[in-house]
C-alpha cells in the first residue's frame, strides 16, 4: 500500500478485515492499555471528542474513571471551559490540595459544626501561618460533653500524627494507610506546613475504579481543545492553570503555517503534553515531529457528521491515512486515530493499523454523560449530535477548525443519534470488541496486535456479508445499532 501512482489506493475500516491467526489468547485476559501522548498512558485506548455535543466535564470524568481520556470542547468561554476542567481535576481526588483546616482555639461546637456543614469527617488544625498543629475527627468528639472546650485539648496533637511529605505517590500513602490502620493522611512541606491531605474514604472510593485514568497525586486526566484563533494563548495559558493535562490544537487540516506558528507559540508557553491535529500524511507527522509535539492526531473527513470530503473533495480513507503516520513516525510520537469509528471492530483495525487510540464523537453523543437532553421522536429516544463544522457549532465557535471568517461554508451536518444510557456500559462493549479482535489474531497486547495483524481487503460483496444480512432483525444487540 502506499507507493506513489497516479492515483493511488486508500482504504478505509469497512474496506478490510484482520485474519484470523494461532492463538492462546483469551479476549478477557488481553492487555488494552495503551498511550494518548508522550506521557498520558490510557488503560482503554478510547478517547472522546473535543465537541459540543460529546464531551465536557461529566464526559471527561466518565471517560478517566473507566481508563480513556476526555478532550473538553472549546465552544466555551475560556473562563468556563478552564471551570469544567478543574471540576474534572477535582473529582473525587484522593488528594485535596487545599483542605479545609481550623484554628486551635476553635470550640468543640464551631468544628461540629463546620463538620457536618461540609459533610467530613475530620479537620486539620493549623496556626496562623498555616503550620501543622494537630487533626480533630469526629471519633475524637464522640464522648465530649462540654461543646464550648477549645480543640485544642481534644485533638490529635502533631507529635502523635503520622504525617506523609507533600508530593508522596498514592502508592506510598497507601501503604502508610495499610501500616498504621488511620483514616486521614495530612502533607507537610519541609517547613511542616500543611500541604494536603489524602483520605482512606477517598482512596476506598477510588477501588470501584480500579482502572481509572489518574494522574501522580491522584486526579483523574483531563485534556481540553485550542484552537489558532487570536485568544488561543489566553485560553492555553487559563487551562494551564486549571491543571489541564494536555492541550489538543484542534483544526481540520494541520499542516498549515498557521497552524506551525501556533504550536511554536503553545510548546513554549506549555510544560504539559501538547498535541496537534489533524493530520493524514506521512509528511505533516514528520513535520510535526520537529515542533516536539506529544501526539499527533489523525484523519481528515471520515467522521459521520463530516461532509468535508464532499464539499471540499479533500481527504484520505482514515486506514491509510493512519498508516501514513505510522510509517512516517515509526513509534516516536503517538497517534490518535480520529473520526469514522462506527463499530467496535473498526477499533481493533486503527490499533492495529499504527494508532495508540481512537477519538469517538458519534457512538458516544447519545449517552447521558453527552451534553443535551434526549429528544422523544417516533417513540425513540434521540441526542443531538453535531459537527463543529456545521453552520450551528461554527456559530457558536468553532469557526477558526475550518479556517473561515465571514460568511461560512459548512464541512458538517447537524443530526440525531439514538440514546444509548450511561456512557460505562457504551465502553465496556467497545472495548469487548477490541479484546475480542486480539483474541482472533492471537495478541496478548496491542503491541503484538500491530506486529501479527494481516490485513485482508474485501470486496462491497464482503462487506455485505460481514453484516447481518437476509435476516429482520427483531431484537438489537448492545453492540449493533441500524441507524434510522
Ligand atoms: P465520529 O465518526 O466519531 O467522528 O463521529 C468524530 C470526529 O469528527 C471530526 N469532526 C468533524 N469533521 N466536519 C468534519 O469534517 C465536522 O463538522 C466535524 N465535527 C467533528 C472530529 O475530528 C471528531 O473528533
Amino acid at each position: 500500500m502506499g507507493k506513489e501512482r497516479p492515483c493511488n489506493l486508500g482504504l478505509t475500516f469497512g474496506d478490510v478485515l484482520l485474519e484470523p491467526g494461532y492463538s492462546n489468547v483469551i479476549p478477557s485476559d488481553t492487555n488494552i492499555d495503551s498511550r494518548f501522548s508522550k506521557h498520558i498512558d490510557l488503560f482503554l485506548p478510547i478517547v472522546s471528542s473535543a465537541m459540543d455535543t460529546v464531551t465536557e466535564d461529566d464526559m471527561a470524568i466518565a471517560l478517566a474513571l473507566q481508563g480513556g481520556l476526555g478532550i473538553i470542547h472549546k465552544n466555551l468561554s475560556i473562563e468556563e471551559q478552564s471551570a469544567q476542567v478543574r471540576k474534572v481535576k477535582r473529582f473525587e481526588s484522593v488528594l485535596i490540595p487545599d483542605p479545609i483546616t481550623v484554628f486551635p482555639d476553635v470550640t468543640i461546637k464551631e468544628v461540629e459544626d463546620l463538620m457536618s456543614y461540609h459533610n467530613i469527617s475530620g479537620v486539620p488544625v493549623v496556626d496562623n501561618k498555616g503550620k501543622l498543629k494537630g487533626i480533630i475527627t469526629k471519633s475524637d468528639l464522640i464522648f465530649e460533653d462540654d461543646k464550648n472546650k477549645k480543640i485544642k485539648e481534644v485533638m490529635i496533637p502533631r507529635g502523635k500524627l503520622i504525617t506523609g511529605e507533600k508530593g508522596i505517590s498514592i502508592k506510598k500513602a497507601k501503604d502508610l494507610f495499610r501500616k498504621h490502620k488511620f483514616e486521614k493522611l495530612p502533607l507537610v512541606d519541609k517547613n511542616d506546613k500543611l500541604a494536603g491531605l489524602i483520605t482512606l474514604r477517598d482512596i476506598l472510593k477510588r477501588k470501584e475504579f480500579p482502572r481509572a485514568n489518574i494522574d501522580k497525586e491522584g486526579r483523574l486526566y483531563c485534556g481540553a481543545a485550542v484552537g489558532i484563533g487570536e485568544e488561543t494563548k489566553e485560553r492555553a495559558e487559563e487551562l494551564l492553570s486549571g491543571g489541564v493535562d494536555c492541550l489538543v490544537v484542534d483544526t481540520a487540516h494541520a499542516h498549515t503555517k498557521k497552524v506551525f506558528d501556533v504550536t511554536k507559540m503553545l510548546r513554549r508557553i506549555c510544560d504539559k503534553d501538547l498535541v496537534v491535529g489533524n493530520i493524514v500524511t506521512g509528511e505533516a507527522a514528520k513535520d510535526f515531529m520537529k515542533f516536539e509535539v506529544d501526539a499527533v492526531k489523525v484523519g481528515v473527513g471520515p467522521g459521520s457528521i463530516c461532509t468535508t470530503r464532499v464539499i471540499s473533495g479533500i481527504g484520505i480513507p482514515q486506514l491509510t491515512a493512519i498508516q501514513n503516520v505510522a510509517e512516517a513516525l515509526k513509534g516516536k510520537v503517538p497517534i490518535i486515530a480520529d473520526g469514522g469509528i462506527t463499530f467496535s471492530g473498526d477499533i481493533t483495525k486503527a490499533l492495529a493499523g499504527g494508532a495508540d487510540s481512537v477519538m469517538i464523537g458519534g457512538l458516544l453523543a447519545g449517552t447521558d454523560e453527552a451534553p443535551g437532553d434526549s429528544i422523544l421522536l417516533e417513540g425513540r429516544r434521540f441526542k443531538v449530535y453535531r459537527g463543529m463544522g456545521s453552520v450551528d457549532a461554527m456559530e457558536a465557535g468553532s469557526k477558526d477548525r475550518y479556517f473561515q471568517t465571514g460568511k461560512l461554508v459548512p464541512e458538517g451536518v447537524v443530526s440525531r443519534v439514538p440514546y444509548k444510557g450511561p456512557v460505562s456500559e457504551v465502553l465496556f462493549q467497545l472495548a469487548g470488541g477490541l479484546r475480542s479482535g486480539m483474541g482472533y489474531v492471537g495478541a496478548h497486547n496491542i503491541k503484538e496486535l500491530r506486529e501479527k495483524a494481516k490485513f485482508i481487503q474485501v470486496t462491497n460483496a464482503g462487506l455485505t456479508e460481514s453484516h447481518p444480512h437476509d435476516v429482520k432483525i427483531i431484537k438489537e444487540p448492545p453492540n449493533y445499532e441500524i441507524i434510522r
